[in-house]
């Protein structure tokens, strides 16, 4: 397991899964259209679902995306760091059409793990990363559970333990006239966005603009029951804010939003593998993190499509 083996994988147009500081991410040299369009085959991704390129910093991300003063006012401020901004698409960027799904926009992000970092500078161009995830499950936060999502699809797992922060990136989205709506909550708080450029719009209803964000995701297996008191007969129950009741799970004992985030989906994968049909899940407060770990949970509990 080296970066010089991964980058050699990538450079045949294989795929390599990667920690990032937020989830994993399963790797592909995004200027090569057959090599992206293995990861949308490993993780049966639909292709109308456009991917994140990544990149080292901002000068890179300039190469392929044209950055508005926003947009660059906040890569400066979080970068490298769990944020992606959607732009418009550079003309003549190496972001190939396929992993964009054709769109006039692009997302990129530049990550803070170290091992992306050196994997990002030893490969020497944009690499384009979904969560290293089944499309629609629960996205993985150690290499095992790349493993036992994507099996043998994935060359080569880069192993940095557990992702620090657990839940995936802030998605704001920049429009030429600057505008700038929230596509995704996620690990930088909306208020952190909003206190360097104001307010932040939702997206329009009706207009895909983070197309993976409208269907049933980040699902376990198991139903989920939200918002519960007390889990019924049958149920497994994950706790907040209390210690885990017997055959349960707690996402912090002391309430700790950081810390909830960080144990979300390796509990949700290990509740499902006791076979349980249900998991009930305790309120969670929405202010800070809490919008992005509510936002996970409601799209796990969403009907299933
Ligand atoms: O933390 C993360 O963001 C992780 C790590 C690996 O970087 N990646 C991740 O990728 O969560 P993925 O593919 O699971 O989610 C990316 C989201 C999808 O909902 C996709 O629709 C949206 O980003 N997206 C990508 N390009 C877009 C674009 N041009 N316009 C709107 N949404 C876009
Ligand atoms: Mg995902």
């Amino acid at each position: 397991m080296s970066v010089e083996q991964a980058v050699a994988i990538l450079r045949g147009g294989g795929l390599v899964a990667f920690p990032t500081e937020t989830v994993y991410g399963l790797g592909a040299d995004a200027a090569n259209p057959n090599a992206v369009a293995r990861v949308f085959e490993a993780k049966g991704r639909p292709r109308f679902n456009p991917l994140i390129a990544h990149v080292p910093n901002v000068e890179a991300a300039a190469r392929q995306a044209n950055l508005p003063p926003r947009a660059r006012q906040l890569a400066e401020a979080f970068w490298p760091g769990p944020l992606t901004l959607v732009t418009e698409r550079r003309a003549g960027a190496d972001v190939c059409e396929l992993a964009c799904a054709g769109l006039s926009t692009i997302a990129v992000r530049a990550p803070a793990h170290p091992l992306a970092q050196e994997l990002l500078a030893a490969f020497g161009g944009p690499i384009v990363a979904p969560s290293a995830n089944r499309s629609g499950h629960v996205s993985a936060t150690i290499a095992a559970h790349v493993r036992e999502d994507l099996g043998d699809a994935v060359g080569l797992v880069l192993d940095g333990g557990a992702s620090e922060i657990g839940l995936e990136s802030t998605i704001v989205a920049i429009d030429e006239s600057g505008a700038a709506s929230l596509l995704r909550a996620g690990a930088i708080e909306r208020s952190e966005i909003e206190a360097l450029i104001g307010p932040l719009a939702r997206p329009h209803a009706g207009k895909v603009s983070a197309p993976g964000m409208l269907e049933s995701h980040y699902a376990p297996r198991a139903r989920l029951r939200l918002d519960a008191a007390a889990p019924h007969a049958g149920e497994a129950y994950l706790a907040f804010g209390a210690p885990a009741s017997e055959g349960g799970l707690t996402l912090s004992k002391r309430g700790d939003l950081t810390e909830a985030a960080a144990n979300l989906y390796a509990h949700l994968r290990a509740l499902d593998a006791t076979g349980a049909e249900a998991i009930a899940v305790a309120p969670i407060p929405a202010r800070g993190l809490g919008e992005a770990i509510r936002d996970r949970l409601a799209r796990a509990a969403a009907p299933r499509g």
